[in-house]
């Protein structure tokens, strides 16, 4: 039996960034870019930030696969994983990527420069794409199913809903694909186009030996069945 999928809202943040922190593994950037993840008050600035990233692009959808048969804290479906979705169409005021980089989190500024650092090379396919006009683009930016529920067809069904929206939408899918995600992505029509390291700096290059994540990209579907 398949998960349900709903959209998550953001009451369910609450109950979805404990979990999606432990679970969400690539454990250098994570620690690197959401240094206080593990904190009460980590969460809950990324809840913040979520919510305020939500209100500032409209193209954000987050997904959430439920199983109809638990529930959380306040009697809703439970939650076994989620996807954040962002549709980038033509409009302009959001197509580039800012950083959040509060000052208070890293303990130096060197800390923090990394951070940023790690976040500009992870970040440079998609803005490349983004900037090339080849819009609209779906970007699988999130994707987590809890480990207990891994290996059922959840993070598919993330996937999958995803690509259907991208093709109604004619969008060129794109994913930041950790190593876990790869074979996923592949089996949804999914290809790599590069392996993402850091870009070279004196300062960080002895810091991470290989790479941030693979860019894959899943073609408009509409222009492929054209072009045959
Ligand atoms: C990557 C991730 C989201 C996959 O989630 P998932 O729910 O396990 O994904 P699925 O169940 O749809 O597919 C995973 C595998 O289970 C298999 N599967 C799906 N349903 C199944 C079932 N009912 N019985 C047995 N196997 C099943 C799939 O065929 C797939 O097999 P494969 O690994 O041989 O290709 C999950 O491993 C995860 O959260 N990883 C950590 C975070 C991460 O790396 N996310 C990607 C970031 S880009």
């Amino acid at each position: 039996m398949g998960f349900e999928l709903l959209p998550a809202t953001k009451e369910d943040f609450k109950f979805f960034i404990p979990p999606l922190f432990k679970a969400m593994g690539l454990a250098h950037f994570v620690a690197t870019l959401w240094p206080d993840n593990q904190t009460e008050q980590g969460q809950q600035r990324a809840i913040e930030r979520f919510m305020a990233e939500m209100d500032g692009h409209p193209g954000i959808r987050w997904i959430k696969a439920v199983d109809t048969t638990a529930t959380e804290a306040d009697g809703s479906p439970k939650i076994v994983g989620v996807a954040q979705w962002a549709v980038f169409e033509a409009s302009k005021t959001y197509r580039e990527v800012p950083y959040y980089a509060p000052d208070d989190i890293w303990p130096n500024e060197l800390e923090k420069d990394y951070a940023i650092h790690l976040w500009e090379s992870y970040i440079q396919p998609r803005r490349k794409v983004l900037r090339e006009d080849t819009l609209p683009v779906a970007n699988l930016q999130i994707l987590c199913v809890w480990p207990e529920y891994r290996k059922r067809g959840a993070g598919g069904q993330l996937v999958d809903w995803g690509n259907r929206m991208a093709d109604e939408l004619n969008a060129v899918c794109v994913v930041e694909a950790s190593g876990m995600g790869q074979p996923l992505y592949e089996k949804f029509g999914y290809e790599v186009q590069e392996l993402v390291g850091l870009k070279d700096d004196a300062r960080f290059n002895h810091r991470m030996d290989g790479t941030i994540h693979r860019f894959m990209m899943r073609a408009r579907q509409v222009a492929a069945q054209s072009s045959q």
